[in-house]
């Protein structure tokens, strides 16, 4: 446990849970440089990352009390916006588990993964606006991508909350399941996605990741070194004599 995040090695996974209850997980600083420092780690291991928060909420936004007191060039330094970035980047897949309140920067922090799973008290939006400010750290750009312009805009000019099956129906929620079978479906997820090559996994990712104007460039490119590799001459030589065998 360090800056209010509890990282916990699972076998298949790593399993970060924002834990500052008492505030409803809301992201300070000391947060952000804790996610900083699992993302560090995480870019060299390579492992699955599965977030969440304690106490029945994902997290409540970026910390208003800190946010108050930020100026012009905190705001150019993206001290919540790079962290995201860092996290939507991590070589493997990042699953988060939804429960409760995910507001904010807990929102934005949710449409950084790439995989959500809710609970059926999830509450996901953006209040920036109420607040003053916009949505910076990824909401306008990425919350477009997952549900639509439509949506999004509903979301983020007219404070609109979803609720858990709102965010099923919107695509925003892969899954909605109570949080202790909600984590385990993560854990399983985990599981399913370490049995595959983990090479290919990156490369995907990698791919998913990419603007338009890089496809198909980008995907010709990370096939060529996976059709090099052993491990897919190791795989498919597997499923081809597992076939003859029959
Ligand atoms: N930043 C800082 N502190 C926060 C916070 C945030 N985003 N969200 C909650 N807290 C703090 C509250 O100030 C309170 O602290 P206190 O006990 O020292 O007074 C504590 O967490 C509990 O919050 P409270 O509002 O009493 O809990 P609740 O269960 O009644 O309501 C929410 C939960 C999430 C609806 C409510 O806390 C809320 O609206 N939070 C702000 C959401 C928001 O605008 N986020 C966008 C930020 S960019």
């Amino acid at each position: 446990m360090s800056g209010g995040l509890r990282v916990e090695e699972r076998e298949r996974f790593v399993l970060a849970t924002l834990d500052r209850p008492e505030k409803r997980n809301a992201i300070d600083q000391e947060l952000i440089d804790a996610l900083h420092r699992l993302c560090a780690r995480l870019e060299v291991e390579r492992r699955t990352l599965v977030i969440t928060g304690s106490g029945g909420t994902f997290a409540a936004g970026a910390d208003i009390a800190q946010l108050r007191e930020r100026r012009a060039t905190d705001a150019l330094a993206g001290i919540n916006t790079r962290c995201f970035q860092r996290i939507r980047a991590l070589p493997m897949p990042v699953i988060a588990v939804l429960d409760g309140y995910a507001l904010g920067g807990g929102a934005e922090l949710a449409y950084a993964a790439d995989i959500r799973i809710g609970t059926p008290s999830l509450k996901i939006g953006n209040p920036e606006t109420g607040l003053g400010i916009i949505a910076a750290a990824g909401a306008t750009w990425r919350l477009k991508e997952i549900v639509g312009e439509a949506l999004a805009s509903e979301v983020l000019l007219a404070g609109r909350v979803l609720g858990a099956d709102e965010a099923l129906a919107a695509g925003l929620v892969s899954d909605v399941l109570e949080p202790e079978a909600a984590l385990a479906r993560a854990a399983e997820l985990a599981d399913r996605i370490a049995a595959l090559d983990p090479a290919a996994t990156q490369a995907t990712k990698r791919a998913l990741l990419a603007p338009a104007s890089a496809h198909p460039e980008i995907d010709l490119a990370e096939q060529a070194v996976l059709f090099e590799s052993p491990e897919k001459h190791r795989r498919m030589t597997a499923f081809l004599e597992r076939k003859a065998t029959r």
